[in-house]
């Protein structure tokens, strides 16, 4: 490669998780460190990184289809950027990508990001860099201090997997179990607030895992890092995400009967409904085990919503296994969820299994899921309607006047009013559509 100039302007793309939205943010407050500046709205940035997502199919192929268009079109405005990629396809393909894709500058892993800038120094000179290490929670250390932040934060706590389930790609892109420091979570969430955050969403593969030492030297779960964050001021809710079953202790359903900041919903992911199924997928619960402990959930917290996500066709799944997923759905009554086809991801022990689906039966599959999960967040919006509660406004609605926020149920609401983003109001529920409610503005709530 070239020698060239250091960037002015950069530009993250983010296409995975909140986590990776979040390693998102980290970089772009990296680069500011050395005076790179976000691209404005509308213009070509000199540096682009490419925040990858391994999750499921066609990641790579998005990745080099992202490069060829970067690439075409800064050709044709005299100036190629300088492209990064980064995220978990760079983690699982980094060399690979290197070799196929000469306009990469950088690839950098997921763990390896706090490195970025030594990386971009020797790109300027010409150089072309790989780091996917995975040094234990070393890049935390090195990330420099928050000092933006939207309303709604986010805060990754925990990093890494050791379930792996049979399907997912998450444990190899991101590696073993690890929870940041207590000090260093108090303390970001403190420089978060102190930047305009009043939400503050905790982080993790497997958030509910986390575990530390207080600052008076007690192991300490999740639920006790939430029962100190809620006492810092100027920090309205606390919200996590994602939880395993097999480790949502007692503190932690408690802490949902006890904590008002701590807002009344839960995103406990179950994947299918056949015990069977889940077997083949190390899930390590049963669809029994998994509703009991949404009904301990409900007895702390009755009004609490619950959130999930399912994939389907996993290899070998027959009809009536999928229908034993469609029996769970109803039982449970979900807010929200995420659904999706199951993808092979080379690598993984479900990749090779026997009995994979044929992508016309996941489809229909997914549709009648799909049919059953909206139907039932339609009307978990409708039962909402009337009720008086808090939103915390996050940006402009579409039209003059407007805002969109979320409710405690993390509802999108829009409603009009003289509010500012950041505000956290009141507001009456009125009608209710299957994604959004619409609100009315009662009074600001003090801070
Ligand atoms: N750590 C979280 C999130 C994992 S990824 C958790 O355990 O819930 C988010 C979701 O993507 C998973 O819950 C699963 O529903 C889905 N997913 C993961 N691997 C997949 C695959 N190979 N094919 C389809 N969906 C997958
Ligand atoms: Fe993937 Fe399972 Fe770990 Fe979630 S718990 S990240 S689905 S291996
Ligand atoms: Fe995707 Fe990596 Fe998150 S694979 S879902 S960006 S952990």
């Amino acid at each position: 490669m070239k020698p060239t100039t250091t960037p002015r302007t950069y530009r993250v793309k983010s296409f995975g998780c909140q986590m990776n939205v979040y390693d998102g943010e980290r970089m772009g407050e990296l680069l500011a460190t050395r005076g790179i500046v976000p691209a404005p709205e509308g213009e070509e940035a000199d540096l682009v990184v490419l925040n990858t997502c391994h999750i499921r199919e066609k990641a790579a192929e998005k990745v080099y289809s992202d490069i060829g268009r970067l690439t075409k079109a800064g050709r044709a405005a005299g100036k190629e950027p300088m492209i990064a990629v980064a995220g978990c396809v760079a983690q699982a393909e980094g060399e690979e990508i290197m070799a196929r894709a000469p306009a990469v500058s950088m690839v950098v892993g997921p763990q390896a990001y706090h490195r970025l800038p030594e990386m971009l120094d020797r790109a300027v000179q010409g150089e072309r860099a790989t780091d996917t290490d995975m040094p234990a929670n070393a890049k935390f250390a090195a990330l420099p201090q928050r000092r933006s932040s939207v309303p709604a934060a986010f805060l990754t706590v925990q990093e890494g997997c050791d379930k792996f389930c049979t399907y997912c790609v998450v444990p190899y892109t991101r590696g073993a179990e690890i929870s940041r420091p207590y000090a260093a979570l108090v303390d970001e969430a403190k420089k978060l607030v102190d930047a305009g955050a009043r939400e503050i969403t905790l982080l993790g593969q497997n958030v509910s895992a986390w575990s530390g030492e207080d600052a008076k030297g007690r192991a300490v779960g999740l639920a006790g890092l939430i029962r100190d964050l809620a006492e810092v001021d100027g920090l309205s809710r606390i919200r996590y995400t994602t939880s395993h079953p097999a480790d949502m202790d007692e503190a932690l359903i408690a802490a949902h009967g006890e904590i008002e900041k701590l807002t009344p919903f839960l995103h406990l992911p179950v994947q299918a409904g056949s015990d069977r199924v889940l077997k083949a997928m190390n899930r390590s619960h049963t669809a029994d085990s998994y509703l009991k402990l949404l009904d301990r959930f409900r007895t702390a917290r009755p009004d609490i919503a619950l959130s999930g996500d399912f994939i389907v066709g996993f290899p070998g799944e027959t009809d009536a296994e999928f229908e034993e997923t469609l029996k769970l759905v109803d039982a449970v009554g979900y807010a929200q969820a995420f659904s999706f086809k199951y993808s092979p991801r080379p690598g993984t022990p479900a990749a090779t299994m026997d009995g994979q689906i044929a992508p016309e039966v996941m489809d229909e599959r997914l549709q009648r899921l799909q049919a059953a999960l909206n139907r039932d967040q339609h009307a978990f919006n409708k039962a909402s309607e009337g009720r008086t509660c808090t939103v915390l406004v996050e940006r402009k609605g579409k039209h003059p006047g407007q805002w969109l926020g979320k409710s405690p149920w993390l509802q999108s609401v829009w409603f009009e009013g003289d509010v500012a983003i950041g505000d956290l109001v009141e507001v009456r529920l009125g009608e209710a559509g299957p994604n959004s409610l619409a609100g009315k503005l009662l009074e600001p709530v003090p801070a």
